[in-house]
């Protein structure tokens, strides 16, 4: 048995979410559990990614860059809860009440159980919420929020970060959770998201093509469950709708039997995606010939592009090369090198790669193809939607002699990947 330690109580700072007050150790098997009374947003993706609902008393961040959707999720989110928690408030500093009613009737959304204010004087409007319980706050957006107490103007470094505080302790002592939408900026004019990532308990972030309808959402830190998770949504006139099998959207629009199309899988958090990538390659009227990624890392095209030169006679050096990842996901994973490859040389030579055929696989600058971690989720998220064949590492062929259904081609350099798709 643990009995309570009294301490001097001399040092008193506490992290913002903690109970002030008691000067004494106390054991921890003796601290609350909050996870019981998650509330579940309704939406169930979102639920999924928080871990089964917000822990109350939550502080989320929702960044991503102005016109991404940011309000527009978190409306929904808001009228979601408030139909199954109990009303909710929704505090917009950049948008009126008429353009916010007009976009809840575009989105279809019960509104009764909504209330809103555009104050953005933080103190003053958490003074609105006295003696009600909502069950979230959400505030659009943390940089149009100012304290009175602090003279400089809303949006700078100091005032987000005061205001974060002072709704971080208001989302603690009342055990409401408040979702905060963040611009991201990159001039530096307004103090990005990034300086509160440690204040908030967890950061969402929504990114896509503003193009494109499809939008992930990526958890990149969350206090109350696992991070390195994703969402998928697809914009559409009526709001932002969950994507329940983003593989089938992302490959969805690929032509069949064009040269220059490659389909590889790759892992965001725990998901495996199949994803096309498109090469172009067209001779240059330019020296040097130009090199463009539209969703890949500039400088991985660029190696790519040498180790086919050199270590496969692929010859680029007249070529300018195009390389695009349509649907809007960023490819951020060394495993999608192999279909860059083959997308770049399938349109070199103008041969269509097999349409059954998925590639996986890291490549290093000596031509040799490295291993990839999770292949057997990958290898079944392709069969799933109709692969037949897999060129995978050779690394990690032994691993996969289970997959049934499915022809798992080990390479160990990527030569061997090239003759093997164009020289059947
Ligand atoms: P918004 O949520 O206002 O973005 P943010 O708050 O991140 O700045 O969304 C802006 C874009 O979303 C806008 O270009 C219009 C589009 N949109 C739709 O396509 N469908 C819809 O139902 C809504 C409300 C917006
Ligand atoms: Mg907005």
């Amino acid at each position: 048995m643990v009995t309570p330690v009294r301490g001097t109580g001399r040092l008193n700072r506490q992290p913002p979410g903690a109970t002030r007050g008691l000067d004494v150790l106390q054991p921890l098997s003796e601290q609350p559990l909050q996870d019981a009374s998650r509330l579940c947003v309704g939406m169930g993706e979102i639920d999924r990614l928080l871990g089964g609902g917000i822990v109350p008393g939550t502080m989320l961040l929702l960044a991503g860059d102005p016109g991404i959707g940011k309000s527009t999720l978190l409306l929904q989110i808001a009228s979601s809860a408030a139909d199954s928690g109990g009303p909710a408030v929704y505090l917009s500093g950049e948008e009126s009440g008429p353009q916010v009613r007009l976009r809840s009737g575009r989105l279809g959304l019960s509104e009764s159980s909504l209330l809103f204010t555009t104050e953005t004087e933080v103190n003053q409007a958490l003074a609105l919420l006295n003696g009600m319980k909502p069950s979230m706050v959400i505030v659009d957006s943390v940089q149009t929020m100012f304290t009175e107490d602090n003279p400089a103007v809303p949006g700078s470094v100091v005032q987000v970060r005061e205001c974060a505080q002072i709704l971080l302790k208001w989302a603690k002592t009342e055990s409401v959770p408040i979702l905060l939408a963040g611009h991201v900026t990159k001039d530096g004019s307004v103090a990005g998201p990034r300086i509160l990532e440690h204040i908030v308990d967890v950061v969402l972030t929504l990114e896509g093509d503003p193009s494109s309808g499809l939008r992930v959402l990526r958890c990149t830190k969350n206090r109350f469950g696992s991070t390195n998770d994703i969402a998928m949504f697809q914009m559409l006139g009526d709001g932002l709708s969950e994507v329940t099998d983003p593989s089938a959207e992302l490959i969805g629009e690929r032509r069949l039997g064009v040269p220059g199309s490659a389909i590889t899988v790759v892992l965001e958090g725990t998901r495996a995606l199949l994803t096309e990538i498109q090469a172009l390659t067209n001779r240059s009227t330019l020296n040097p010939p130009r090199r463009t990624a539209n969703g890949l890392d500039f400088n991985r095209m660029v190696l790519l592009t040498a180790v086919l030169a050199r270590r496969s006679g692929v010859y680029l050096a007249e070529q300018d090369v195009i390389i695009n990842v349509p649907g809007g996901l960023r490819l951020t994973e060394p495993a999608a090198d192999l279909g860059v490859a083959l997308a770049v040389t399938s349109s070199l030579r103008d041969i269509p790669i097999p349409s059954d055929i998925v590639c996986i696989g890291e490549i290093g600058l000596n031509g040799e193809i490295r291993g990839v971690s999770h292949i057997d989720r990958r290898i079944s998220e392709a069969y799933r939607h109709g692969f037949r064949r897999a060129i995978v590492p050779s690394s990690s062929v032994e691993t996969e002699k289970q997959v049934r259904g499915i022809e798992v081609l080990g390479v160990d350099n990527l030569a061997a990947a090239l003759s093997l798709v164009f020289d059947a």
